[in-house]
């Protein structure tokens, strides 16, 4: 069954933020999401035909990203991160006690249960919050600092319906409500939740303690160091720094580079 007329009115409005409405397919397909709860064929049918493009285009994007799923989703998409430091951290350990509490596996969903929310399971490689390994996401949230039994306890919390609060962010709501946040339409939960936390912010108080600034935006001047507080592995760096701006000055503006083969096939 096609989509509703008001969903079709969502995606032109999405497409209607950009100078190339086609700019708006990412956001589109998060749409899609949170109306069907996956990326259905009449969803990519939907976008293709807002977009006058064709519902191939449509789809290799949809699954390339892994963002965007094919199969139905929980009402909490929960991630265990199990990339290296995370994994050694404890995230394989949990990811497995997930799999035999749930009894599921990847990319699997728990079966409908009276007054339970469903759960679906991925792992996922890098969450890029490895300051607070090992880390897991419900609908993209971060959930810091994780165990295995944090973790049963969490999503016994989602399945019982119970208020849940990321670490470092909102209260949590459900898949299909957090994939139209995604789609810009906001849900005025941005603003709570603590944001950055200590860990992230440690580099920035050792750079105040120690007086160091970053470069100027304009280029024309490098961070310094408070005190001659240099290291050697600081001067080096500055001394590849300043070879590679001898390199880019001694480079002219119609160097054919191999990174862009069009415009070597023009060079020849
Ligand atoms: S390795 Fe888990 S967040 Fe980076």
């Amino acid at each position: 069954m096609s989509l509703a007329p008001e969903t079709y009115d969502e995606l032109r409005a999405i497409g209607a933020r950009y100078p190339e409405a086609r700019s708006g397919l990412l956001p589109m397909l998060h749409l899609v999401q949170s109306v069907e709860g996956r990326i259905t064929p009449e969803g990519i049918e939907a976008c293709a035909e807002v977009l006058g493009i064709t519902a191939a285009d449509v789809s290799g994007v949809a699954t390339f990203y892994t963002m965007y799923k094919r199969r139905p989703v929980g009402d909490y998409h929960v991630g265990v991160c199990t990339n290296t430091l995370c994994a050694v951290m404890g995230g394989d350990a949990i990811f497995e006690r997930l799999k035999d509490h749930l009894g599921i596996g990847n990319d699997e969903t728990t079966a409908d249960a009276p007054g339970q929310r469903s759960v679906s399971l991925e792992h996922i490689e890098c969450n890029a919050a490895c300051d607070y390994a090992p880390v897991m996401t419900v609908n993209w949230e971060f959930m810091d600092n994780m165990t295995p039994e944090s973790a049963t306890t969490l999503v016994d919390d989602l399945r019982a319906g119970a208020e849940v609060s990321s670490t470092r962010g909102a209260r949590l709501c459900t898949w299909r409500e957090a994939e139209r946040v995604l789609a810009g339409f906001p849900d005025d939960r941005a603003d709570e939740g603590p944001s950055a936390g200590p860990a992230s912010l440690v580099g920035l108080e050792i750079a105040r303690e120690r007086g160091w600034t970053a470069p100027a935006a304009d280029g024309g001047s490098r961070g310094e160091l408070a005190g001659g507080d240099r290291t050697g592995a600081s001067e080096a760096s500055d001394t590849s720094r300043a070879e590679t701006e001898v390199k880019i000055d001694e480079s002219p503006a119609d160097t054919k580079h191999r990174d862009n083969p069009a415009k070597g096939q023009e060079a020849r």
